[in-house]
């Protein structure tokens, strides 16, 4: 008989920087899902991979002085080998630039134009120059280009579009019909509200303005934008229109695409309306995970507040990082992310309740059978409900995760591992053991804990796979099957137990934090290029500069530029203003009672029309994201020379 088959994907990852822990979530939520499906009998495809095309890509290239294809080879090796690091059992791993997928991204393309589904036009945009970024009519403000507030132009550019509306109808029409198709319940009123009842404008999907993409068959200085190069990768992957098209047929159409919430409308909207454009059937599943956020909201390298997944799975092991995630991002909702948070979970939940049941069942049954599994001879009452709890899980735990609610699946086995933590406290075996007339029913209750272990491990091997194997080792486990743990008596009388290191040791959340953070800063400085020192000036070139400290009494954004922020200073009594480049690290009120060092006798300019006089001296990292202004203690009056 065929097995039933399950195919879930990722979202294709851009590699233009290093993934952090928040990136990272999709990738383990998909894989554990993904573990579990085929615990549970299906054949299973697991699909993720890299979408490398694009002007970033390009640009970022071109800064380091290396082609686009260099620069994705060593980024895509960094992701695969976190992905190995963090334990992910892809299938398949798929790349934009495999010859393959281009190939039959260009075929899609020229079929859909042939068909009448593409046509060539203008993109009509406001380009800014300095910035080279083309922006829409509404991303304006007040005219000028929203980022540097500089006057932007009126641009055209050749390009070819995808008729969105013509399909628009009849995507309104399967997604009413379909209420399991967009998921959260939610999300599915906001694309059908927000986006397609409104109207769907056509779709831009070439450019002509960068070339690191993949040309257009019939018209090759056209490269294909890059949301229809990577949303075809679902099906691409697969031998979609190639010779060997096997797994197409077999896995297609998708069980779950897992994204992100801030990309469901391309996964919602334009990628079923390609599908229904090729004639293929639509995915079954589109489910928008929610966002980990950290202390200041979203992860951002302008914030600097990124967390490393390599430095959290480097100091606790992959399984703790892998908890975290999938326990802490409830479904469709958001998760907070914090070391203090991150550590006392893995001391509350993993050291105490888990570790601690396991170490305690494998050192009784050492000390009182001389590690020896006793059979369960001496059964009482109070066994049932912990035996009734055991064999109701494994179903609940399918039932959630088929749910997609990853969450409520651990929710529901640490239920059972507090449940068994408490029979420990019920049942006492330490005062059983004072009484040799005790020992069949020691063993049963120890035998009783061992196996609800065992039914354990093979539910938790699908989220904390090297856990589960740890349990096994020291309980000598040897059923591990899905069908093993619909009955109570898997373990095997007479095995032998081997203790082993405490599964999660306590961590002492106060120095952790601090050697975390030691860290922390280390990795910063590392990332800190030298660069080249400036010519030499003599002392008497720099007795010209006029450093003063200087007190922070207002600050305001400059209205119409993004970057820009207006401060009141005060010197000795003397008022001055300064229009400063740092709105995107500082809040106006943050700089507010600041006493900071400006050069104070810079010439004076006009900047977006306000006047500003000197400029704030600041520190910043090598690529910018991150920015400090200088600052003087506040005894040192404002006025006084910096020398
Ligand atoms: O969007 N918390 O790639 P990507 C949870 N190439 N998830 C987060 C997150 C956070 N803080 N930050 C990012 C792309 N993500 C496109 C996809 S698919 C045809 C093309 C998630 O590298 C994000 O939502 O920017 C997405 O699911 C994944 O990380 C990769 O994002």
């Amino acid at each position: 008989m065929n097995k039933k088959t399950f195919y879930i994907t990722t979202p294709i990852y851009y590699p233009s920087a290093k993934l952090h822990i928040g990136n990272t979530y999709t990738t383990v939520a998909a894989d554990a899902i993904a573990r579990f499906k085929r615990l549970t009998g299906y054949d299973t495809m697991f699909l993720t991979g890299t979408d490398e095309h694009g002007q970033k890509i390009q640009r970022v290239a071109e800064q380091k002085g290396i082609t686009p294809k260099e620069y994705v080879d060593v980024m895509v090796k960094s992701i695969k080998d976190l992905w190995k690091m963090m334990n992910i059992s892809y299938d398949k791993f798929i790349r934009t630039t495999d010859d393959y997928h281009e190939r039959t991204l260009q075929k899609i393309f020229t079929k859909l134009y042939k068909q009448g589904d593409i046509y060539k036009g203008y993109y009509e945009g406001w380009y800014c120059t300095p910035c080279e970024s083309f922006w829409t009519e509404t991303q304006l403000v007040d005219g000028k280009c929203p980022d540097c507030g500089r006057p932007v132009e009126k641009t055209k550019e050749e390009a070819y579009f995808f008729k969105m509306s013509k399909y628009a109808d009849r995507l309104i029409k399967y997604i009413e019909e379909h209420p399991g198709f967009i998921e959260p319940e939610s999300r599915k009123n906001e694309m059908l509200n927000n986006f397609l009842k409104p109207g769907l404008q056509d779709l831009c999907i070439s450019r002509t303005s960068f070339n690191w993409g993949v040309p257009v068959e019939f018209d090759k200085k056209h490269v294909i934008y890059v949301w229809m190069d990577a949303l075809v990768n679902y099906i691409t992957a697969l031998g979609y229109g190639q010779p060997d098209d096997y797994n197409f047929k077999k896995y297609w159409p998708c069980d779950v695409h897992l994204v992100g919430k801030d990309i469901l409308r391309f996964h919602t909207i334009y990628w079923p309306i390609f599908l229904m454009a090729l004639g293929l059937p639509l995915p079954k599943k589109i489910f928008g995970h929610g966002w980990l956020l950290v202390d200041g909201g979203k992860m951002s390298k302008s914030k600097g507040n990124v967390v490393d997944p390599v430095v959290l799975i480097n100091n606790f092991g992959v399984d703790p990082v892998r908890y975290y995630l999938l326990r802490e991002i409830p479904f469709g909702s958001d998760g907070m992310f914090n070391n203090e948070l991150f550590i006392k979970k893995i001391n509350s939940d993993l050291a105490n309740d888990l570790g601690n049941l396991l170490s305690r069942t494998v050192a009784m049954i050492t000390k009182y059978f001389d590690g020896v599994i006793q059979p369960p001879t001496a059964k009482e009452a109070c066994d049932n409900d912990l035996i009734e709890s055991a064999l109701a899980v494994p179903k609940k735990v399918e039932d959630a995760v088929d749910s997609l609610k990853v969450s409520d699946a651990l929710d529901i086995i640490w239920g059972l591992i507090g449940r068994a933590n408490k029979y420990v406290d019920e049942t006492a075996p330490w005062v059983l053991a004072k009484d040799e007339k005790n020992k069949a029913r020691l063993g049963t209750v120890l035998y009783n804990l061992a196996e609800t272990l065992r039914i354990i491990s093979v539910l938790l091997s699908s989220f904390l796979p090297d856990t589960s194997k740890k349990i096994n080792k020291q309980l000598n486990v040897e059923l591990t099957t899905w069908d093993s743990i619909a009955s109570f008596d898997g373990t095997k009388a007479g095995s032998k137990v081997v203790k082993g290191e405490s599964l999660f040791p306590r961590i002492d959340v106060k120095s952790k934090l601090k050697e975390l953070e030691l860290i922390h800063k280390k990795e910063q400085e590392k990332a800190v290029k030298m660069q080249p020192v400036k010519d030499e000036i003599t002392i008497d070139d720099f007795e010209k500069i006029d450093l003063r400290v200087a007190k922070v009494k207002a600050c305001e954004p400059v209205k119409g530029a993004n970057k820009l922020l207006k401060l009141k200073v005060e010197m000795a009594g003397e008022e001055r203003q300064i229009v400063s480049g740092i709105a995107k690290y500082y809040k106006p009120e943050e700089l507010i009672g600041k006493s900071v060092v400006i050069v104070a006798n810079l010439k004076p300019v006009k900047l977006r029309g306000e006047l500003s006089q000197g400029m704030i001296i600041a520190a910043a990292s090598d690529d910018d994201s991150i920015l400090h202004a200088v600052e003087v203690p506040s005894d040192i009056p404002s006025g006084s020379i910096v020398r």
